[in-house]
């Protein structure tokens, strides 16, 4: 992952064009996503020479390889009379760069989408040459196919990948599952305090103490050794944000005037396993490969330090399949400097991190994008911009203006009248790319009226 607009293509070109200072509307109306990235779909071993189907943005898609072992993807549906492709047995003409349709034989090749037989007309068929599926660019990386959902020719897919996660170095651990939900309602369960309510039951949170966090959380744009995000902006306990007075440490038991106290964990769960605690807790928040932070990058992926064990690194894409549907996709990345410590890294991945944290805890997610998706759908809307928020939202907020903005092709970063300093997101983002490459200042320039937001903090906390 590198820069968010190539080239200086975020322009200051005078006052036309100018824009709200919020506006979400790209995000609001990207219910099947944003189609210029690469999207991770299959494990490599689950693509080979028989075809598989697979629904990304709404698009079906037909995954097979060459002879020669290439993941190729084109349209699943055949031009002659819309069979699925991914039905089929795949090559049918021993050898070749093809598949054909189960039903009357056409024939694509499987690099350029182009019919290049029809096998009960024989050689003679007048078709070969005239018809053309779709092809997709699809690219294999860390064990993972990816493929290109634009129109246009695909970005290096090395800009799309978080760049920890192409280390050489790096164990890649890959679980997509489909999921019932929309995916941006996913992508914005990743903040907003759910953490102290939904995983208090999960059995790794046995070994740790939540409590009600600090606020105001203080979401801003980052831009580190892995890319470029919205950070969640946690606050770690005991920290303050700069200018502001430190907030006391919430106790196990917080007391709620009126009401009484509250604690996420029940009193002997919480002394029994106090020692675990301290030693589990000092992971978090440290540094794994110079991050630390959560952080949301486009097209849709999360990003956890330590999780699901300490210095590992995770990441979630939601790949949108359809309107009520997305590919969970999960990744962790394991490190080991020998060979004893990677398999210890392996074991201790099978044994805790996968069943207590990609299963078990991010199971209970998947619970509550299902809430919010039956929401929109019961009052007939495809975004909830106006819903009630809090101070924990916030996060949403700057990720969907984020995205808004950003989205490649798509937003407002590419239009012609696109005036940087307009930006909501000016003053949290200190060394984005976007704001070194504009061009040299015009007489129309005006200065720019958005807050100075204080220096980022580092975020703690976990879910
Ligand atoms: S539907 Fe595919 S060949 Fe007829
Ligand atoms: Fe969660």
């Amino acid at each position: 992952m590198a820069t968010l607009v190539r080239n200086g293509a975020a322009r200051r070109n005078g006052s036309e064009g100018s824009r709200p200072r919020y506006d979400s509307r790209v995000y609001d109306e990207a219910v099947l996503g944003f189609k210029n990235y690469w999207y991770p779909v299959f494990s490599s071993k689950s693509v080979g020479r028989k075809p598989v189907g697979a629904t990304i943005m709404g698009e079906g898609i037909v995954f097979m390889r060459t002879p020669k072992g290439v993941a190729r993807a084109l349209s699943n549906e055949c031009a002659h009379r819309g069979t699925l492709l991914s039905i089929g047995e795949g090559c049918l003409i021993k050898g070749s760069d093809t598949i054909t349709c189960p039903y009357h034989g056409w024939t694509y090749d499987l690099h350029s989408g182009v019919c290049v037989a029809v096998l009960p007309e024989g050689p003679k068929s007048e078709v070969p040459g005239k018809i053309r599926i779709r092809s997709y660019p699809v690219e294999e990386r860390k064990g993972i196919v990816w493929i290109w959902m634009g129109k246009g020719d695909p970005a290096p897919i090395e800009e799309d990948i978080p760049n920890l996660m192409q280390r050489d170095d790096a164990i890649v651990k890959f679980r997509p599952r489909v999921q019932y939900g929309n995916w941006r309602w996913h992508s914005e369960n990743t903040a907003g305090g759910h953490a102290q309510m939904i995983h208090k039951s999960s059995f790794r949170v046995w070994f740790t103490r939540p409590r009600p966090m600090n606020l105001p959380s203080q979401p801003h744009v980052t831009h580190d050794v892995d890319g470029v995000g919205v950070d969640n902006g946690f606050i770690p306990r005991g920290q303050a944000l700069p200018g502001e007075p430190k907030p006391p440490t919430p106790s196990m038991y917080t007391e709620y005037p009126g009401l009484g106290t509250w604690s996420p964990q029940p009193k002997w769960r919480q002394i029994l396993l106090w020692p675990w605690l301290r030693r589990f807790r000092k992971s978090l928040g440290s540094e794994v490969h110079g991050v630390s932070k959560m952080m949301m990058m486009l097209p849709g992926v999360f990003r956890v330090p330590n999780f699901p064990s300490a210095s590992n690194i995770y990441y979630e894409w939601y790949v949108p399949v359809d309107e009520d549907h997305y590919l969970y996709a999960q990744v962790a990345c394991l490190w080991g400097s020998n060979p004893i410590q990677r398999l210890w890294k392996n074991v201790w991945y099978y044994a805790w991190g996968k069943p207590t944290g990609l299963i078990q805890f991010n199971n209970q997610d998947l619970t509550f994008t299902r809430q919010t998706t039956n929401y929109t759908k019961r009052h007939g809307i495809t975004s909830y911009p106006h819903t009630k928020l809090s101070r924990n939202d916030d996060f949403h907020r700057t990720w969907r203006q984020f995205a808004s903005e950003f989205a490649r092709g798509e937003g407002y970063a590419y239009e012609d009248g696109y005036r940087a300093e307009d930006s909501p997101l000016v003053g949290m983002v200190p060394n984005i790319p976007w704001l070194e490459d504009a061009p040299a200042e015009t007489e129309d320039k005006k200065e720019p009226t958005e807050q100075k937001q204080p220096e980022p903090v580092p975020a703690g906390g976990s879910e």
